[in-house]
């Protein structure tokens, strides 16, 4: 294997359907989508990038690994661009290294099949993506984190179910999404988002008067914190 993948896209890797068709969005380098057609994981795979310098790295490295046939690179903004003809064949779609508000942006216009596997690491604003996942019908199959050099990321699985949503998501429930704190890795994550919501609030004291506000965070931290010690 020549392609090494960092363990955040690995675990992204690993939910992608085996012998699939993967549309990889904000493909950077080509990464993802070369190392899953090198170890002949993927049928074909499809990396997108908005922006032309990216695209040419990632044309660079798709030739130099010699992965043309099975690596096609795209110039799109999100869906926007990609050719009609490619989408119903495309059984995964990985949006993975950007900002939660910008997925959820990007899968505004996403295909509404239920047949697509979906799996979104967001590096910020997860609960921002959790909350769109839950409003626009999307079923959350799986999530967990992964911790990767100083950072935690949370990978999100879901799929399109078009079932009516019931209620919306509590602030907690935005925060927590589906990880288990069982799992030590998504423990982890969730107390550091906890730390990172309290300092917040600790910010927003000091620069101001106690507000309800600054309150309202330090309360949440405090309950995804104790979310995170719970025993199971
Ligand atoms: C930080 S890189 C992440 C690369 C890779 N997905 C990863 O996780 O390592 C983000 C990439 O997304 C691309 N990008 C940002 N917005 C996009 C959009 N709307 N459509 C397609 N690509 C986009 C950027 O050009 C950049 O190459």
């Amino acid at each position: 294997m020549l392609i090494k993948l960092p363990p955040r896209l690995a675990a992204c890797a690993g939910l992608v359907s085996r012998g699939g068709v993967l549309l990889d969005i904000g493909t950077d380098h080509a990464l993802l989508p070369c190392f899953l057609a090198e170890a002949n994981r993927v049928r074909l795979a499809y990396a997108c990038d908005v922006a032309p310098g990216p695209l040419s790295a990632a044309k660079a490295d798709i030739a130099r690994f010699g992965l043309s046939r099975r690596v096609i690179p795209l110039l799109s903004d999100g869906f926007k661009d990609i050719p009609a003809d490619i989408l119903p064949a495309v059984t995964d779609v990985v949006i993975a290294g950007m900002g939660g508000e910008l997925i959820a942006e990007i899968l505004s216009p996403a295909p509404r099949s239920e047949a697509v596997n979906f799996i979104l690491q967001p590096n910020s604003r997860a609960s921002h993506l959790r909350r769109f996942l839950h409003d626009r019908g999307f079923q959350v199959a799986s999530e967990r984190a992964v911790i990767d050099g100083r950072f935690a990321y949370t990978i999100i699985n879901a799929k399109f179910s078009g079932e009516p949503v019931p209620r919306a998501l509590s602030d907690l429930e935005a925060e927590i999404g589906h990880l288990d704190p069982a799992d030590p890795p998504s423990r982890e994550y969730l107390l550091r988002e906890a730390s990172r919501l309290k300092a917040a609030a600790d910010g927003m004291s000091r620069s101001q008067k106690p507000s309800p506000e600054a309150e309202k965070i330090l309360n949440l931290s405090n309950q995804i914190a104790a979310f995170a010690d719970k025993k199971s």
